[in-house]
């Protein structure tokens, strides 16, 4: 009897382990690189002109809201709390270092949450793109070793992740190597999600109820809500003397990857998205069968989408749109798309499908969308661009480096102002 147990509990624990690994950067599976043998993502995009796709741009938005994202907060007020300076003199006197309380919606409801924000000092008039980027930890462990503000508004100094976090997860996982940014032209701003809407089955929905739009509806889906942080910030940034508001970029990696495609969807004045291993319910086609899958995200993490989307989880090929649609209502905004050959949870290989099946709208507005020759080439300069590289779910090193080449690959001509824009 007693053995048996024992053999119950390794089987347990070998599949415990078999999840982490297979959902982190120690990665257990390669994603295959063949795609041509794979069946072309449904629907079919299925318009030939630029004034086709664009008369029915709304629609297809509305189609995502209904059924996975609920609706974006149109309207919801936004408004400024304080401001603190938190280190005039930050990356070695190269950048001002503040923190901005945002509040959102009004009343009861509304929510406050902190920005950081580091500007590089001197800039002339209109010179700095700015990256917002949206994550899984406070200011506290985002900017390094100045005291920021905890989500209570405590003051904390540098929070440090267990190493063996930053081991699976990548050493900027929640680290910001800021001057990467600055080197390249951009402020840097950062702010953490469950600040704004907690990423609890509970807690997200009941937040969530508080942020009323001049409509009445609330949000229903929590990657969408965080979505409008990204344009809280905008709102509050965009008259800033030194940004040039034709290179302001939105970087997400995971759920937050999910939500950053969002965001350059439903807030224009977004000129470039960079979605990092973002998966099912992002950039990964949801009638795929590899990886994590749309079923299974819906049911660990229900507070993301709208809630009537569990009715598709045991048919989801009736699902009536699929991610490349989602991409293409990004076209012409240059999106990077990361992933990692070991994430096979995120789904690589359905991602580069979904990217290719977009490219036809970005090819609408005179864009080349994916102009890679197969999934291991990465052309920065793609207005859709597709990045690979070894290892799992993660951010490091290298995925800095390609997100600084994307960047500067898209600064000379001043971001999505290059494009004709959609009417919206
Ligand atoms: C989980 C979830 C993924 C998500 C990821 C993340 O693994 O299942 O869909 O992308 O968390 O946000 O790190």
């Amino acid at each position: 009897m007693r053995i048996w147990k024992f053999l119950g509990w390794l089987v347990i624990a070998a599949l415990t382990l078999w999840i982490v690994a297979s959902c982190t950067k120690l990665g257990l599976n390669y994603a295959s690189l063949e795609t041509a043998n794979k069946d072309a993502p449904e629907p079919e995009i299925a318009v030939d002109t630029l004034a086709d796709w664009e008369a029915g741009r709304e629609a297809l938005k509305a189609r995502f809201e209904e059924v996975l994202y609920g609706p974006w907060p149109e309207g919801l007020p936004v408004s400024l709390v304080s401001t603190r300076v938190a280190d005039p003199d930050y990356a070695g006197g190269r950048a001002r270092l503040e923190e901005l309380l945002i509040r959102v919606g009004e009343g009861d409801g509304a929510v406050d949450f902190y920005l950081g924000l580091a500007v590089p000092k001197n800039a002339a008039p209109g010179s700095l793109g700015l990256v917002i980027g949206q994550t899984f930890s406070s200011n506290c462990s985002v900017f390094g070793s100045t005291a920021m503000s905890t989500p209570g508004g405590e003051l904390c100094e540098k929070t440090e992740l267990p190493w063996l976090a930053e081991y699976i997860f990548g050493e900027y996982i929640a680290e910001v190597p800021v001057e990467a940014y600055f080197d390249a032209g951009y402020a840097y701003a950062s702010y953490y999600a469950s600040d704004m809407v907690p990423d609890t089955p509970s807690g997200g929905p009941e937040a969530m109820a508080g942020l009323a739009m001049p409509d009445g509806r609330t949000p229903t889906g929590a990657l969408m809500a965080w979505a409008y942080g990204y344009s809280a910030a905008i709102d509050l940034l965009e008259d800033e003397d030194w940004l040039d508001t034709s290179r302001i970029a939105v970087y997400g990696h995971s759920r937050h990857g999910k939500s950053a495609l969002l965001a350059g969807i439903w807030d224009r004045r977004i000129d470039l998205v960079i979605s990092h291993q973002s998966g099912f319910g992002g950039a990964a086609l949801s009638r795929s069968h590899t990886g994590e899958r749309l079923d299974r995200v819906q049911k660990s993490y229900p507070q993301w989408f709208e809630p009537h989307l569990g009715e598709y989880m045991d048919r989801l090929v009736e699902l009536p749109v699929d991610q490349h649609e989602l991409l293409a209502l990004l076209a012409p905004t240059p999106v990077l798309i990361g992933n990692g050959r070991r994430d096979v949870w995120s789904d690589p290989n359905s991602t580069y499908r979904a990217s290719e099946a977009a490219s036809k709208v970005y090819r609408l507005y005179g864009e080349t969308g994916l102009g890679a020759k197969d999934m291991a080439d990465y052309e920065p300069g793609d207005a859709l661009a597709y990045y690979l590289r070894p290892g799992g779910h993660g951010v490091d090193k290298r995925d800095i480096a390609a997100f600084v080449e994307f960047l500067e690959a898209h600064n000379g001509a001043g971001g999505s102002h290059r494009h004709v824009m959609a009417t919206d």
